[in-house]
């Protein structure tokens, strides 16, 4: 395939013909309609309305545990496992330095500490041979995230946690339907948040599902949702005891959104197989490309593909440049041959300014009074993995939902495009996007 072709960003044919993407969320009939049953119902919130206990049943039915919140947000779904594992403000939760940014959030709005830690490059997830040495007197939990929707690597890091008494939470925002040794995440450790937020394989627009088997951590959960008050199934007539134990958030899902979940549910697997026989053509092709490096899937897990994400390779390609100027070139080509290419997340979690500054007054010795340095060589797998890889599909066009054609034209289009740098490196360097 390495042939010599004008391309399209130099004024040749794209490779991917206008109008071959199919856009995300699938909205059909069947959604439209449960979307109207809720408004004509006229219960359009509360924390037993109908279609939220629903969600809730179906979604625990779903993974096979006892216990569900459905909440307004994935963030909403990680801050409530914070608070379901007992953290204290001032405990240490280990984060992977590369995630999306809530997966860290959630840990400080329950006052505690993301500690960084860096992820394996091929697997982009927590790397369990670097856990051991972040965890202090002071860390309570680890924070797994099964990014793209590839599970983590579970069994290293259960181990670790066992060894040091530790809680294990699982970020599931992309991750629905994935699975580790037969086992679907949000059932691997002591509890998990999903977002339901419209870009994900489950879409609801906005929302996010909390899951545990544990029934305390069930309560306390449910009590941070709900204004700090209980808030068990009711009887139809039975009223609110409005009665605070705590100081809560209002994290209530509503029943639009609930409603939607539900509906898309029921084609979750759908989508699920679609992302993953896109990803099969993707792989089989682009393994046959020299200079890019497709996501690996180790052994015994299912991957869901939220995000298809490849490595490129400078050295192989023989560009001795800054690798984020052939990152971004490729993203160029790639999109003027009509490939959805994106980036996301192209920094570290702790190079933002936000976990850089003073944290919380019992960390003022550690953070000064400005910004804190930021190393990208304390995490070199997260930042060399940002700086050389970019995604095929995007949030409005992910894999899950393209024909499988239009996966053979994303493989020309990239041995195209790598067959022909030097055109590309003529041309003015464009600042790429980047996509929420
Ligand atoms: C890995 C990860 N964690 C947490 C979240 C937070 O979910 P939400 O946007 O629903 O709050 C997201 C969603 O973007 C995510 O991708």
């Amino acid at each position: 395939m390495a042939m010599t072709e004008q391309l399209a960003a130099a004024g040749g044919t794209p490779a991917v013909p206008e109008g071959a993407h199919r856009r995300w969320p699938d909205v059909r009939q069947e959604d439209r309609e449960a979307v109207l049953r809720v408004l004509d119902s006229g219960v359009l919130c509360g924390p037993n309305a109908p279609e939220i206990t629903a969600l809730q049943r179906e979604w625990a039915d779903y993974l096979g545990v006892e216990h569900c919140l459905a909440l307004n947000s994935g963030t909403a779904a990680l801050h409530c496992c914070c608070a379901a594992v007992g953290l204290e403000p001032g405990d240490e939760v280990i984060v992977p330095a590369f995630t999306f940014i809530a997966s860290a959030m959630a840990v400080v709005h329950q006052g505690a500490v993301p500690v960084f830690c860096d992820v394996d490059p091929r697997t982009y997830n927590l790397d369990p041979a670097r856990v051991e040495e972040r965890i202090t007197e002071r860390t309570r939990a680890l924070m797994p995230v099964h990014l793209h929707g590839l599970p983590a690597d579970m069994d290293a890091l259960l181990a670790i946690a066992e060894r040091h008494g530790l809680a294990v939470i699982e970020d599931a925002a992309q991750a629905h339907g994935a699975t580790y040794q037969a086992r679907k995440t949000g059932t691997l450790a002591d509890c998990a948040g999903f977002s339901l937020n419209a870009t994900k394989n489950l879409a609801g627009g906005e929302g996010g599902l909390y899951v545990t088997d544990d029934p305390v951590g069930f309560e306390a959960a449910r009590r941070l949702s709900v204004f700090g008050e209980d808030v068990p199934p009711t009887q139809p007539g039975q009223l609110r005891g409005y009665w605070s134990h705590a100081v809560g958030w209002n994290y209530r899902n509503q029943e639009l959104s609930s409603a939607l979940a539900r509906s898309q549910l029921r084609r979750l697997d759908e989508y699920n197989a679609t992302g993953q026989a896109n990803a099969a053509i993707l792989d089989d092709g682009l393994a046959g490309i020299r200079g890019v490096v497709p996501p690996h899937v180790p052994d015994g897990s299912t991957h869901v593909y939220h995000k298809y994400r490849v490595r490129l390779d400078p050295a192989e390609l023989g560009f001795d440049g800054a690798p984020t100027e052939l990152r971004d070139r490729v993203v160029q080509g790639l999109r003027a041959e009509g490939v959805e290419a994106v980036l996301w997340q192209v920094h570290p979690l702790p190079a933002y300014p936000a976990f850089r500054r003073r944290l919380a007054p019992w960390h003022a010795e550690r953070a000064g009074e400005g910004l804190r340095p930021w190393d990208p060589q304390e995490f070199p797998a997260a930042s060399r993995l940002l700086d050389v890889s970019l995604i095929l599909g995007s949030e409005t066009m992910p894999l899950f939902i393209q024909e499988r054609p239009l996966m053979e034209r994303y493989v020309e289009a990239f041995a195209k495009v790598l067959a022909n740098l030097d055109q590309l490196l003529e041309l003015p360097l464009q600042p790429v996007e980047l996509v929420d």
